[in-house]
């Protein structure tokens, strides 16, 4: 769909139809004010007659307003002027967007942006109005023999700026939202495919595609042999039980000189995780074909950054597999030689997606990384320690792990930090190698990243646990794209220092 911002008076759009935002209690905002005026009191005679208080989530959709060009108006709930908060914004204009589509109108002038958001700008609520209403129209079809719905998507969607001057921010702040939401939309496509279609084929065969699309990516995928040459046991260890080959995806994204060092995004993809020999319980079971959401989110994140140009240099490792059972499979109390030399007791072949990641961290080294920042649907227990709403951040790096904290508050894809304290090492240590792979019940998401820290010494790393945050479960389940937001915003906010330290 198609995003156009402009500025002009709501009764002058000939369009199907305009959206206007009311605050409780029952009062109109600017762009309802002139409708109002235009139209003689027909919006405040509404309002007097009680039938909309102005609640978030309330919607009320009119027909033939007097002395308008459109043919309706749908007056939107905002809650209290001047106390919306970030995703009270965000969730009208979802409201907006789904009440929009079962309108049926193919196209609408939304003057939705103009409502105050507390410490927000016109940029901010463009680009969200985008990825809000992008994030409520967005379904998964591909595999169902009949559509759920047969009304035709909204096809265009004008959002309408106070002031004139606004246009120029306004417009990149729409071309960023844009590219963000095709992002996510990626990530959530490919996420949301069953591991019988998504395998770790399946996933280089859609980098390889990204590469198709954008001049400044190139991909290599490594296989099994390259792998085993380079002293992955421990990537390929987990491998072992499944019948599906493993992949190695690297991307590399070139949008800055040669000689600046890259951001590594190291994604992990699990394209189905029954646990291994240590077999999952059955239930919820299927949601394990999410376990390849980091993958996909550096897929996403790639897409926005090129689609965006950034002047930026960006490599992308994907270590991809499955995790299953079998007579070759890896068992518990096996030991694995990872790249680094480092050896690993795998006392539980659940805890794999550290297995792969830590040979895809080694072999990250070798572009010289300004940073290296991994994406992991890791471990159940960031979940019950986070739930849906914040992503796990720990790393070695202060400067960045503020950084991505802040990139997460700005795009509304937020992150919280756990310690990596020295002291949580000492429940990963084995008797028979030199590490083990799991640290016991306690501070499990900690232990996690305690593993990963041994194999980043060599340079600044951050590490999101996105188990929680990366998909939703129940009634609407499926891939939410995140941190899709966070990273774009995150990359944006490097270029952006970097365009100021040019100039200075
Ligand atoms: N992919 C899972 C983590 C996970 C579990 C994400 C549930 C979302 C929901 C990971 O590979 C895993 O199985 N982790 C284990 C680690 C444990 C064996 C130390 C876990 O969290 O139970
Ligand atoms: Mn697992
Ligand atoms: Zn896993």
């Amino acid at each position: 769909m198609e995003f156009i911002v402009k500025s002009g008076n709501p009764e002058k759009q000939r369009t199907a139809c305009v959206v206007i935002g009311v605050f409780a209690p029952r009062r109109l905002s600017p762009s309802g004010e002139e409708l109002d005026q235009a139209s003689d009191g027909y919006l405040t005679n509404f309002l007097r007659r009680g039938d909309l208080e102005g609640k978030v989530g309330q919607t009320l959709l009119l027909h033939n307003i007097p002395n308008t060009l459109c043919d309706r108006v749908l007056l939107v709930g905002c809650g209290k002027e001047r106390e919306l908060t970030d995703n009270q914004y965000r969730k009208i204009v979802a409201t907006a967007a789904t009440t929009l589509h079962e309108t049926g109108a193919l196209e609408a002038v939304s003057y939705l942006v103009e409502i105050h958001v507390k410490g927000r700008d016109i940029r901010w609520r463009v680009r969200q109005a985008v990825e809000a209403t992008r994030d409520a129209l967005y379904r998964f079809e591909e595999l169902k023999s009949k559509k759920d719905e047969t009304r035709p998507p909204l096809r265009k969607l004008v959002l309408a700026l106070p002031q004139r001057s606004d246009l120029p921010d306004g417009e990149s702040a729409a071309r960023e939202g844009v590219a963000i939401a095709d992002g996510v939309a990626l990530a959530k496509d490919l996420a949301n495919r069953p591991g019988n279609i998504c395998t770790p084929t399946h996933l280089a065969e859609q980098a390889t595609a990204l590469a198709k699309r954008h001049r400044s990516i190139k991909v290599e995928v490594l296989e099994a042999a390259d792998m085993k040459k380079l002293g992955m046991g421990s990537l390929l260890s987990v491998a072992r039980g499944s019948a599906e080959p493993a992949k190695l995806i690297v991307l590399q994204y070139k949008g800055a000189k040669k000689k600046d060092k890259p951001i590594a995004l190291v994604g992990k993809g699990v394209t189905f995780d029954s646990g291994g020999i240590s077999l999952k319980p059955g239930a919820a079971m299927d949601e394990m074909k999410f376990d390849m959401c980091g993958a996909a989110s550096v897929l996403g994140t790639l897409s926005a950054a090129a689609d965006l140009k950034l002047p930026l240099n960006i490599v992308g490792v994907i270590p991809a597999t499955e995790n299953l059972p079998s007579g070759t499979a890896t068992k518990p109390g096996d030991i694995v030689t990872s790249m680094s030399g480092q050896t690993i007791e795998v006392i539980n072949t659940d805890a794999e997606g550290r297995l792969i990641l830590c040979d895809a961290l080694t072999y990250a080294e070798r572009f010289d990384p300004d940073v290296v920042i991994d994406i992991a649907t890791l471990t159940g227990a960031c979940v019950v320690a986070l739930g849906a709403h914040a992503s796990g951040l720990l790393g070695n790096h202060a400067p960045l792990a503020h950084q991505l904290l802040n990139a997460g508050k700005t795009s509304g894809d937020r992150a919280w930090e756990l310690p990596l304290w020295e002291e949580y090492q000492e429940q990963i240590k084995s008797n028979f190698a030199d590490m083990q792979n799991v640290g016991g019940r306690e501070a499990g998401t900690i232990t996690a990243a305690c593993f990963l820290a041994r194999f980043t010494k060599k340079f600044h790393w951050a590490h999101l646990d996105i188990a929680g945050t990366a998909w939703l479960s129940g009634a609407k389940k499926g891939a939410t794209g995140r941190p899709v937001p966070l990273l774009t915003q995150y990359l944006i906010d490097r270029s952006t220092e970097k365009g100021r330290g040019a100039q200075a």
